[in-house]
């Protein structure tokens, strides 16, 4: 087991009602200045924002709309410091899913510095103070309601970047599952996927222990079970809390404490691929994820895929190592075919003119050589070949 240090000062406050119940008294812990960020309308179409704006009728409220999927840098980050900048403000509201929150989690860092925005977010300089973010969580995925991490895209250099600060963890996330019962189909699946691509990032690593197997093997079990629930009953609570609650903690490291780091090398492709190509994250990564997987089968890595196999999908133990292997592989595929996720990157609009490029800037970018099973450019524009 290896040491750990760790700390997640983010409030949770998880269930039915909690915006109502507890929205405002949190707020009053901040000065009259807010800003709101948000997206493409969801949260109009729902109602939510018209309730928002109802709780906090006495504050002095900026808004920031528009923000898209695989948030941008140029104008959304840009635009949201300057606000923040520009009004004093004391606190921003992030309402909606990932994008938004990462978004704000950017501004919130930028607003607080007076250096050059991109290196802020590409942490060439130091984040030493950030604006307090309350959020209220709208999407079942990314986990960045609990955890001090953003994905930023830059248009114009295709690049899609995680930014990191301990200072931009929310202060306060608010987590109604009802608010995902209006999730298209697609945004359901695609948010699964990404969990338990966060859950296996986790588990395929050198140094590992049995609690923090159990806990990602059930974690995935109880999203394969209740993803299947939810896509026959979209507003069943019970499955779309379960999902909740699975998604919240996938990015914080709670799951692996003790394991060794795997240098998350699914996330590292899929983000050259939304990066290039504007793709939903989740999708990519279900995509990516049985390739990789059978490119780094080797009899050093086999140990995790048996237990993954027999853990997960209750593969007989007493089959050969390497056929576990494979039926893992095949399984997790079988899975998120039958879900209803576009299992190859010709259906997601992405041809083979760009490989070289996209591996060639991982390969630079992303130090997947130091990775727990090391991956080279060639390894990489293999795995991309292999997703076509
Ligand atoms: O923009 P609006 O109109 O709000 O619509 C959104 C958007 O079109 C819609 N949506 C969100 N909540 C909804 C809803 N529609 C109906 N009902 C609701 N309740 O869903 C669409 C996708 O939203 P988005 O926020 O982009 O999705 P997600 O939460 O999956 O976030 C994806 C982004 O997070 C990054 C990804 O790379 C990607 O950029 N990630 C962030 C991480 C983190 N901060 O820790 C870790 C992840 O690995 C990931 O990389
Ligand atoms: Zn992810």
């Amino acid at each position: 087991m290896v040491n750990f240090d760790y700390q997640t000062p983010t409030r949770l406050i998880f269930g039915r009602g909690v915006v109502a119940e507890k929205l405002a008294s949190v707020m009053k812990n901040y000065g009259p200045r807010v800003l709101i960020t948000y997206g493409g309308g969801s949260i109009k179409r729902s109602g939510l924002y018209d309730q928002v704006i109802n709780i906090l009728k006495d504050k002095e409220i900026c808004e920031l709309p528009g923000i898209e999927p695989n948030p941008k840098f140029n104008p959304s980050v840009l635009e949201g410091a300057r606000i923040c900048k520009e009004h004093n403000i004391d606190v921003i509201l992030s309402v909606g899913g990932g994008s938004v929150l990462d978004c704000t989690k950017a501004i919130a860092g930028c607003a607080c510095s007076d250096a050059d925005p991109w290196d802020v977010v590409t942490m060439k300089v130091p984040t030493h103070k950030a604006i307090p973010i309350v959020d209220i969580i709208t999407l079942a995925a990314t986990g960045s309601e609990y955890d001090s991490g953003a994905v930023i895209s830059r248009t114009k250099t295709n690049d899609k970047l995680a930014y990191f600060s301990k200072h931009v963890f929310p202060a306060v996330s608010f987590i109604d599952p009802t608010y995902t019962f209006t999730l298209p189909v697609k945004q359901t699946l695609a948010g699964v996927a990404d969990c338990i691509n966060h859950i296996m990032e986790q588990y395929f690593c050198g140094e590992h222990i049995e609690m923090n197997d159990a806990f990602m093997e059930g974690a995935i079990k109880s999203l394969m079970k209740n993803v299947r629930i939810v896509l026959r009953e979209p507003d069943n609570y019970e499955a779309r809390a379960e999902i909740f609650y699975a998604t919240t903690l996938g990015c914080n490291g709670i799951y692996s404490l003790g394991n060794s780091e795997s240098g998350w090398p699914m996330h590292s492709i899929e983000h050259a691929l939304s990066g290039h190509y504007d793709i939903t994250h989740g999708e990519g990564l279900a995509i990516v994820t049985p390739r990789w997987m059978r490119h780094i089968l080797s009899d050093r890595t086999m140990e995790r895929f048996v237990a993954f196999g027999t853990g997960v999908f209750g593969i007989d133990s007493s089959l050969p190592e390497r056929e576990i292997a494979e039926r893992a592989i095949q399984a997790i595929h079988n899975f998120y075919k039958e879900i209803g996720i576009p299992m190859t990157l010709r259906e997601v609009g992405i041809d083979d003119s760009r490989i070289k490029e996209m591996a060639h800037h991982i390969a630079v970018n992303e130090g997947l050589e130091n990775a727990w099973a090391p991956l080279y450019e060639d390894d990489i524009e293999a795995i991309l070949r292999d997703c076509l």
